[in-house]
């Protein structure tokens, strides 16, 4: 065999969630980090003059396909996304942040890194253009983090409740399913999920804490009527679960987080050594800012 070349591929960071949450604005931000600071801090002092660039922020449209930036964070973790950290010649570490498209009929894309297998990514190869790193790397790329965004003002009106919901629910569970599959073998490495409560710059937006029980609620209603829908009918037909899930065929397979535990709750995917935390923030506007979730990022890379 011919020995395995040196080059080694960089971990990334997925950003996952329905269209419209914020996630093509959070990668600009954080590639282009300065630009968009100063037109924060300049806000007040010239509004007008520094609109373009807020807007450069701010104006994304629907993503088709995935896409794929290299961004770096300093050893000890505590850079800000701000920081040149090659201009600044401190020593660290690399990783991709690929944003995936939110639309229903594109969530594949980012299921398929979830899970770890290539189904996507051959598609992935051929579409994407504007990404600024090659994204059949990036596929083969080991995945260290999650980060589900969601639009936290959205969520006040309840209409996009379930939906949200039911995109978490599956990238939970396929989290899950993969650490189930490595039982007896060596255990796949865990991977924790960030649910970023965006857009929180707007009034109407729900802060963090409601974030997550209105999600912790709706990820209950949905695994109750799920169960329902296996025992009345048998196991779902031609759902992903055969592809997924591999050999064992039980129904709690389809039961995200504690089996047979009435309230679901966050804390039941720890079982499965996988961390969710809720960190609320906004992309643009006055608020908290993106910094929690660059760090949250920045320690597990
Ligand atoms: P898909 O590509 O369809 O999956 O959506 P997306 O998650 O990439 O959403 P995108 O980044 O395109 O943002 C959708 C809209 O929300 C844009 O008009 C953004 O300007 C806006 N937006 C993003 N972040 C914020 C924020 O923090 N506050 C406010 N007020 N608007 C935001
Ligand atoms: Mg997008």
């Amino acid at each position: 065999l011919v020995a395995a070349t040196p080059y080694s591929t960089l971990p990334s960071v997925l950003l996952v969630g329905p269209s419209g949450a914020g996630k093509t604005a959070l990668l600009t931000l954080f590639e282009r980090g300065p630009l968009a600071t100063h037109t924060q801090q300049q806000h007040h002092n010239d509004e007008k003059q520094q609109q373009p660039n807020n807007t450069a922020v701010a104006l994304t449209h629907t993503s088709q396909t995935p896409a794929t930036v290299e961004l770096a964070v300093s050893d000890d973790g505590a850079s800000s996304f701000r920081d040149d950290l090659d201009a600044a010649g401190s020593a660290h570490k690399k990783f991709l942040l690929v944003d995936t498209p939110g639309h229903a009929k594109l969530r594949r894309h980012a299921l398929a890194r979830i899970q770890g297998t290539s189904a996507a990514s051959s598609t992935a190869a051929v579409a994407t253009t504007s990404s600024s790193s090659d994204s059949s790397s990036s596929s083969k790329s080991k995945v260290k983090a999650v980060v589900f965004v969601v639009d936290a003002a959205a969520l006040a009106d309840g209409d996009a409740l379930p939906e949200t919901a039911g995109y978490l629910y599956e990238v939970l569970l396929s989290l899950q399913k993969r650490m189930g599959a490595g039982k007896g073998s060596r255990a796949p490495a865990s991977v924790p999920v960030l649910v970023a409560a965006n857009k929180l710059d707007l009034f109407t937006a729900l802060p963090a804490a409601l974030v997550r029980s209105n999600l912790e609620a709706e990820l209950g209603r949905i695994r109750r009527t799920r169960s329902r829908g296996l025992l009345d009918s048998g196991v779902g037909a031609d759902d992903d679960v055969a592809a997924a899930g591999g050999a064992a065929g039980d129904e709690n397979d389809d039961w995200l987080g504690e089996y047979g535990s009435d309230k679901f709750s966050f804390k039941q995917m720890l079982e499965f050594d996988i961390e969710v935390d809720v960190i609320g923030g906004n992309v643009i506007g006055e608020g908290p800012g993106a910094d929690r979730w660059w760090r949250w990022i920045a320690e597990r890379i």
